[in-house]
């Protein structure tokens, strides 16, 4: 009995306690200012403060780690070696140096068979294949001569464009970037799992699997597909889209990858010496694989890497510990936002559809437009290459605000939230919540080649969803109103018919 009470009493607790970063950020809202005139610095006002969700998430992040001692992945020899390569006093080219370091192995009369046969199974890309004629080059550990013999190593070694082409510094960034990702993906997946935000992981599941079925309705409805005749082949597409949730398997493959290589580094030195860690890296270097995935975060990041769509921690924070309203505007809009860019094209540089209505292009970047001279902070811009963020952005609020639409119906605009003074309706929250995703008390610019408009612009872009307009009781002449001159409607029965 007693124990079953203690349950009952944490379980209790943990609800209480578990920070809802929503409400926490609600707190910032400049309440002498007018939501329907620039309603991202109502919700998020100019102050000595960078992004909120970056530094809240990195600090509890923080708080997290200070809980675990180090871990063992965070040890590693080949780490250490990888930070040891003083890039200034190595040759550029690796070739070079895997030479000069036969050279001095050789001059110290030290046997170099397992040297050549290293080098010998990089030439050859493979640790079991035989040589044959001119990649045979275990036989010059017979020559005493070192001169010669690296002379004639260097020869041979040439003849391998690939190898010659390798420069040292960039093969240990390669190392670097390995290392990092992997504690990165092992990172965000302890963080998810030690911070018990499953319940979270789950709600975006049922997000995506709601959004795909709205998508699919609107689909079916969509003038411009069926006159491309293309409404089965975007049934597909939206259908093939899928969550990342290989969360275990991913962090064993993870940890495999890094200890898989710290095995690899430890047995090359053990038959090379001590003295050949820089040697042993590159030999490693022609192993490894060109690329790494990275599906899982700890801080704000999302992706679509279709069909797969991942999200990182604060996402599942949020999805856990908020209510409705919250979720669907800070989460469901980003997920919504991912599964959009499926579905949304520039003709111009198409990925996944041969074809897409100009029409609700054009009307998408008239927004952006009018939001960009409406609101310009430090700089911000509207040009081709931003075309599917900004699509995903319009498109992933309509799918979210249609979920807040199904769960709440009316009470949507008539239950209102009461935090301390403050008493916002659930329509209200979904764009208070949606704000705090780009949220940050700096002026707002956009970055040289960056598809993503300035943070400002694309939350005010939201003026779009003619729930805001309802929400805060905006005038037609207001700020805000006044940017948006056409519902861009991309899918659904008011979509455009023009192709
Ligand atoms: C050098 O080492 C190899 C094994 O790595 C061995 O087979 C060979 O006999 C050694 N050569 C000399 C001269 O000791
Ligand atoms: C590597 O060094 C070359 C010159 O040796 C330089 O041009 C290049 O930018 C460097 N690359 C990296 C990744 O540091
Ligand atoms: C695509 O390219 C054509 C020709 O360069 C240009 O006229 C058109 O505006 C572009 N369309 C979009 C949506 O970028
Ligand atoms: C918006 O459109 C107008 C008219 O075409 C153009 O002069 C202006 O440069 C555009 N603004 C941006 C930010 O692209």
């Amino acid at each position: 009995m007693i124990s079953k009470f203690n349950i009952a009493v944490i379980l209790l607790f943990h609800s209480c306690l578990a920070y809802d970063f929503i409400r926490d950020s609600l707190k910032v809202i400049n309440q002498d200012s007018d939501p329907c005139n620039d309603f991202y610095r109502h919700a998020c006002p100019l102050g000595h403060y960078e992004s909120l969700a970056r530094t809240k998430f990195a600090s509890l992040e923080q708080e997290f780690l200070i809980q675990r001692s180090p871990r063992i992945w965070q040890n590693l020899a080949i780490q250490k070696a990888v930070e040891n390569v003083k890039i200034g006093e190595v040759p550029e080219s690796s070739l070079e140096y895997i030479v000069q370091y036969f050279k001095n192995r050789c001059e110290q009369k030290k046997n170099t068979t397992s040297i050549l046969k290293k080098i010998e199974e990089l030439v050859l890309k493979s640790k079991t294949k035989e040589c044959r004629t001119e990649y045979c080059l275990t036989i010059l550990a017979d020559d005493t001569n070192c001169l010669r013999s690296a002379s004639f190593l260097k020869k041979r070694l040439q003849k391998n464009v690939q190898l010659s082409k390798r420069k040292i510094n960039i093969s240990i960034s390669a190392f670097e970037d390995f290392i990092m990702l992997r504690n990165i993906e092992i990172g965000g997946i302890s963080f998810l799992l030690g911070s018990n935000v499953l319940e979270g992981v789950d709600q975006v599941k049922t997000f995506i699997q709601d959004m795909i079925q709205i998508l699919s309705d609107w689909i079916e409805q969509t003038p411009w597909l069926k006159n491309y005749d293309m409404k089965n082949y975007v049934q597909r597409l939206t259908s093939e889209i899928k969550h990342v949730d290989d969360i275990a398997i991913a962090l064993e493959n993870d940890l495999d990858e890094l200890m898989r290589e710290e095995i690899n580094f430890l047995k090359c030195l053990h038959e090379v010496g001590d003295d050949g860690e820089l040697f042993c890296l590159l030999y490693l270097r022609e192993f490894m694989p060109e690329y790494y995935d990275l599906k899982y975060h700890s801080n704000m990041n999302a992706f679509n890497d279709h069909p797969e769509v991942g999200f990182g921690y604060p996402l599942y924070h949020v999805a856990k510990n908020s209510e409705m309203s919250s979720k669907l505007g800070f989460v469901g809009w980003i997920v919504g936002h991912e599964i959009a860019h499926t579905l949304i094209e520039d003709p111009n540089s198409s990925e996944l559809m041969p074809v897409f209505s100009t029409e609700a292009i054009q009307c998408i970047q008239d927004q952006y437009n009018a939001t960009c001279e409406e609101f310009r902070e430090e700089s911000c811009i509207v040009a081709d290459h931003q075309i599917d963020e900004n699509g995903a952005d319009v498109l992933g609020a309509q799918l979210a605000y249609k979920l807040l639409e199904n769960y709440y119906g009316e009470k949507a605009k008539d239950e209102y939230i009461k935090l301390n003074k403050l008493s916002i309706t659930h329509q209200q929250m979904f764009f208070y919540a949606a704000a705090y995703t780009y949220c940050s008390g700096q002026k707002n610019a956009v970055y040289l080649g960056d598809p993503h408009n300035a943070g400002n612009v694309r939350i005010n872009a939201l003026a779009q969803l003619p729930a805001f307009q309802e929400a805060f009781q905006c005038k037609p002449d207001s700020r805000m109103m006044k940017t948006v001159k056409k519902q861009c409607n991309i899918y659904g029965k008011d979509a455009p018919n023009q192709r």
